[in-house]
C-alpha cells in the first residue's frame, strides 16, 4: 500500500516532544542480544518498521522475540545453535541485518548473511566488516548473494579500519566480545551508538574498553549473560525536531535527549540564529527572528552527522543568504535535491557539494521520499512551505521515526 504524509505548512510548532530510543543503537543491540544465554529485555526500543523487520529476521532464525506490556522488547534465543542465515527477502529491507554477521560469529562461530543490496544513499560496501572477521580468524566466501563466514579457531587480533565505519566497528566488537584473546580496533567509529553497544556488552559481562575513542580493546569472554538494558535516546530524531522548531519559527522542548550527543547539531543551529537551552533531560529550541546561512561538512562523529544533512538542507533553503553543504560520508545523499526543487528550493549540486541559495518562497508540492533522512528533510520543507505538500513513499520515514505524524500534530503541525 502506498503510504503518504500530507502536510499543510507554515504553522509554528510549540510544545513538548519526547524523543524515542535510538534506532541505530536499538538495531545493533537487538542483534547483539542473540549472543547472550536467556531472555534479554530492552527498554526504550523505538516502535519503527526497521525494528519490526529485525524481529522477523530473529523469528526466522528461531529466536523468540516479543513486545511486553510495558513497551520493552524481549529476545529469547533457545539453548544451543540457532538458524545461522538471514533470509534475502527480509535482509534486503534493512541494512542493519548485516549486523547479524558479528553477532552470529560471536554466538556460534558461523554466519550466512544476505549481502545488503545497493542502497539509495550510496554504495555501502562490506569490505571492512569482512576484513575484521577475517583478522579474527573467519574464513569468508561470497557466493550467490550471501556472505558465508566460519571461524574454526577464532582468536583476538588487531584490525585497522581504513574508514571509521559504524557497522564494521560494531560487527568486529560483537565477534571479538566472545573470541578468545584480545582484539584491538584502530580508527574505530566513535558514535554514541558504539558506546551504547559497548555498555550493553559490558553489562552482559563482556570486556570492551575505549568505546567512544578511536581505539577499542575487546577481551573475549566465554559467556555473556542476558540482562535488562535501556537504549540511549535517538540523537537524529532529536535533531530533526530541533530543526522543525527552527524552520517553523516556533519553540519546542525536547525531552529524553543527551545534549552532548547533539552538540554538532546545536552548534550549527546556533549559527543559523536559533537559541538552544539545555534542561535536566533535554533541550529547548527557540527559533531566531531570522534564519542565517551556515556552511556544513558531514563527517564521522563528533563531526556533523550525515543523517542530519537533508534536514539542514531544508532549513538552509529558507535562510537569508547562501550556504555550502559538503557531504563526505554517503555519495548519493543529495539525490533528494530534485524533490526539494519541486518545492521551490534553489540548490545547485556539484559532486559532493551543494550550494543553497536561501529564500522565503517555498511552496507545497507532490514529492517522493527517496530514503529515510531525505524523507525527514521533505517533512521539514513541507512544514515551512506555503500550502499543502503530499509526500509519497512515506514508508521510508516510518522506518526510522516513531509516530512522526502524531508527534508533529501534538506540536501544532497540520499533518495527515
Ligand atoms: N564503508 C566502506 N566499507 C565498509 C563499510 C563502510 O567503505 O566495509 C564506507 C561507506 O561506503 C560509507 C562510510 O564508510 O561511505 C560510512 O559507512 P558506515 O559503515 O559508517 O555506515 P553504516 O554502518 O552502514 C550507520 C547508520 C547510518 C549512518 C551511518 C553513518 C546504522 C544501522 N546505520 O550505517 O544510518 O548514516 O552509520 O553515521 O547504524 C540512518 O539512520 O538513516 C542511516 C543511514
Amino acid at each position: 500500500m502506498q503510504e503518504t504524509l500530507i502536510i499543510e505548512g507554515q504553522y509554528p510548532l510549540y510544545g513538548t516532544v519526547r524523543i524515542s530510543g535510538a534506532k541505530n543503537a536499538g538495531l545493533v543491540i537487538i542483534a547483539a542480544s542473540i549472543m547472550a544465554d536467556g531472555e534479554t529485555i530492552l527498554d526504550n526500543v523505538p516502535h519503527i518498521n526497521d525494528v519490526d523487520v529485525m524481529m522477523h529476521i530473529l523469528d526466522q532464525m528461531g529466536v523468540e522475540c516479543h513486545w511486553n506490556e510495558d513497551a520493552s522488547l524481549s529476545i529469547c534465543p533457545p539453548a544451543g545453535e540457532i538458524h545461522k542465515k538471514t533470509p534475502y527477502e527480509l535482509a534486503k529491507r534493512v541494512r542493519a541485518s548485516n549486523l547479524f554477521l558479528g553477532a552470529l560469529l560471536g554466538r556460534q562461530n558461523e554466519a550466512t548473511i544476505s549481502m545488503p543490496g545497493g542502497c539509495d544513499i550510496g554504495t555501502r560496501p562490506m569490505d571492512l566488516h569482512l576484513k575484521g572477521a577475517q583478522a579474527l580468524g573467519a574464513e569468508v566466501d561470497i557466493e550467490h548473494g550471501y556472505i558465508y563466514a566460519r571461524a574454526e579457531n577464532p582468536k583476538g587480533a588487531r584490525v585497522y579500519l581504513d574508514f571509521p565505519s559504524v557497522g564494521a566497528t560494531e560487527n568486529i566488537m560483537m565477534m571479538a566480545a566472545k573470541t578468545p584473546g584480545t582484539s584491538v580496533i584502530e580508527n574505530a567509529a566513535k558514535e554514541p551508538e558504539i558506546v551504547d553497544l559497548a555498555n550493553f556488552i559490558n553489562s552482559m559481562g563482556g570486556k570492551v574498553r575505549g568505546a567512544g575513542t578511536d581505539v577499542i580493546k575487546v577481551e573475549g569472554v566465554p559467556v555473556l549473560k542476558a540482562v535488562r538494558y535501556a537504549i540511549i535516546p535517538d540523537r537524529i530524531e532529536a535533531g530533526t525536531y530541533m530543526v522543525a522548531a527552527a524552520i517553523t519559527g516556533g519553540e519546542v522542548q525536547l525531552e529524553n535527549v543527551i545534549p552532548t550527543h547533539v552538540h554538532p547539531i546545536i552548534a550549527k543551529l546556533q549559527e543559523t540564529g536559533a537559541t538552544i537551552t539545555e534542561t535536566d533531560n533535554g533541550l529547548i529550541v527557540k527559533a531566531g527572528p531570522r534564519i542565517l546561512p551556515a556552511d556544513i561538512k558531514t563527517l564521522p562523529y563528533p563531526g556533523f552527522p550525515t543523517d542530519m544533512q537533508s534536514q539542514m538542507l531544508a532549513l538552509l533553503s529558507i535562510a537569508e543568504g547562501t550556504s555550502v553543504v559538503v557531504e563526505n560520508v554517503f555519495e548519493n545523499r543529495f539525490q533528494i535535491v530534485d524533490e526539494f526543487k519541486r518545492m521551490g528550493a534553489k540548490i545547485k549540486v556539484e559532486g559532493h557539494s551543494a550550494v543553497v541559495e536561501g529564500h522565503k518562497n517555498l511552496f507545497g508540492a507532490r514529492v517522493k521520499a527517496t530514503d529515510l533522512r531525505a524523507g525527514a528533510g521533505l517533512v521539514l520543507m513541507a512544514l515551512a512551505a506555503r500550502g499543502e505538500t503530499v509526500i509519497e513513499d512515506a514508508c521510508y520515514i516510518f522506518r526510522g521515526y516513531e509516530n512522526i505524524a502524531e508527534k508533529l500534530s501534538n506540536l501544532g503541525a497540520h499533518v495527515k
